[in-house]
């Protein structure tokens, strides 16, 4: 398999590279269509990962005052990938997000066919314009959701809520990195095409992870607890708070473990 990965230097990116460490990591804008062709035909690649995407920094909150960069690499750029490796039969596996639903869809958790409900944030609108195009193609599109691992990277979960103060408690569905890229693996071995939420079994709220933290990481450690009417106050755009199913997975004989067995492996990391 003659793999290229596009957004090599971002969060996910530099884990699907230690995945396929044959990868090729061309440093290309994604929205610029010659230089997307140029690559394509030059490498001819079988399969493209597309990790490369505008996430804000140091949160979302910059893709509100940011909308042309957002839409090019989130929309635009990932359907001119999309294009191109469709005309070319490249087996292309884009990264999509769960966060663009609210809400627990009733007890049953939103599926892969659920259309988008979550529209407070220009991030979740790109994510969602982009992931409902993917879903009509045969490619690999993935979800997943607040991703969480055993790093100090700034861009890990809970490296995030250990710097606040105030964290929400609010129950969610999150997807522990190392789980997310066993499952992202089998699925490309596999060649499948669709949309699967990637997230692991059951719920977590942010608050019980920093109880966790406080108990595992640094005992000395104080986080408040924040209600998402008090949200507001503290971002500028909105957040996704929601719950996601995993029957689809499990349907393909993939289980991801429970999400507080994985909260502690990474705390446990960390704490090392
Ligand atoms: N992290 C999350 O919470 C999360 C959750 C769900 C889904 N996702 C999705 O997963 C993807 C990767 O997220 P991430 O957390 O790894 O983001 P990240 O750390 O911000 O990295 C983004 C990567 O995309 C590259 N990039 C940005 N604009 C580009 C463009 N126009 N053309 C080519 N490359 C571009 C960046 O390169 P430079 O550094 O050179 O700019 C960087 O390598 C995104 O699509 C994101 O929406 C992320």
């Amino acid at each position: 398999m003659k793999t290229l990965l596009l957004g090599s230097t971002g969060y996910l990116g530099e884990q699907f590279k230690k995945l396929y460490p044959n990868a090729l990591v061309p440093r290309i804008d994604i929205g610029d269509r010659a230089a997307v062709i140029s690559l394509l035909d030059t490498e001819k690649p079988d399969t493209v990962i597309n990790c490369a995407g505008k996430t804000g920094r140091p949160n979302v909150d910059w893709c509100e005052t940011h909308k042309e960069e957002t839409l090019r690499a989130n929309v635009t750029g990932a359907l001119i990938l999309l294009e191109e490796c469709l005309a070319r039969k490249i087996y292309l596996v884009h990264m999509s997000s769960g966060c663009i639903y609210a809400g627990d869809n009733e007890g049953r958790g939103f599926t892969e066919d659920d259309l988008p409900n979550f529209s407070s944030s220009f991030y979740s609108r790109t994510k969602a314009w982009s992931d409902q195009i993917m879903k009509d193609f045969p490619v690999l599109n993935l979800r997943l959701r607040m991703p969480f691992d055993g790093s100090r990277s700034e861009r890990n979960l809970i490296m995030k809520l250990a710097k606040y103060s105030k964290v929400l408690d609010v129950e969610n569905s999150i997807t522990y990195l190392p789980d997310f890229l066993d499952t992202a693996k089998k699925l490309i071995e596999k060649r499948k095409t669709g949309t699967y939420n990637i997230v692991n079994e059951g719920v977590i709220s942010p608050y019980r992870i920093m109880e966790l933290y406080k108990e595992i990481v640094d005992p000395a450690h104080s986080s408040e607890k924040l209600t998402l009417e008090n949200l507001g106050s503290v971002v500028k755009a909105g957040r996704s708070n929601c719950i996601l199913s995993t029957d689809k997975l499990k349907g393909e004989g993939i289980e991801i473990r429970p999400v507080e067995e994985a909260v502690r492996e990474a705390l446990g990391q960390l704490k090392n």
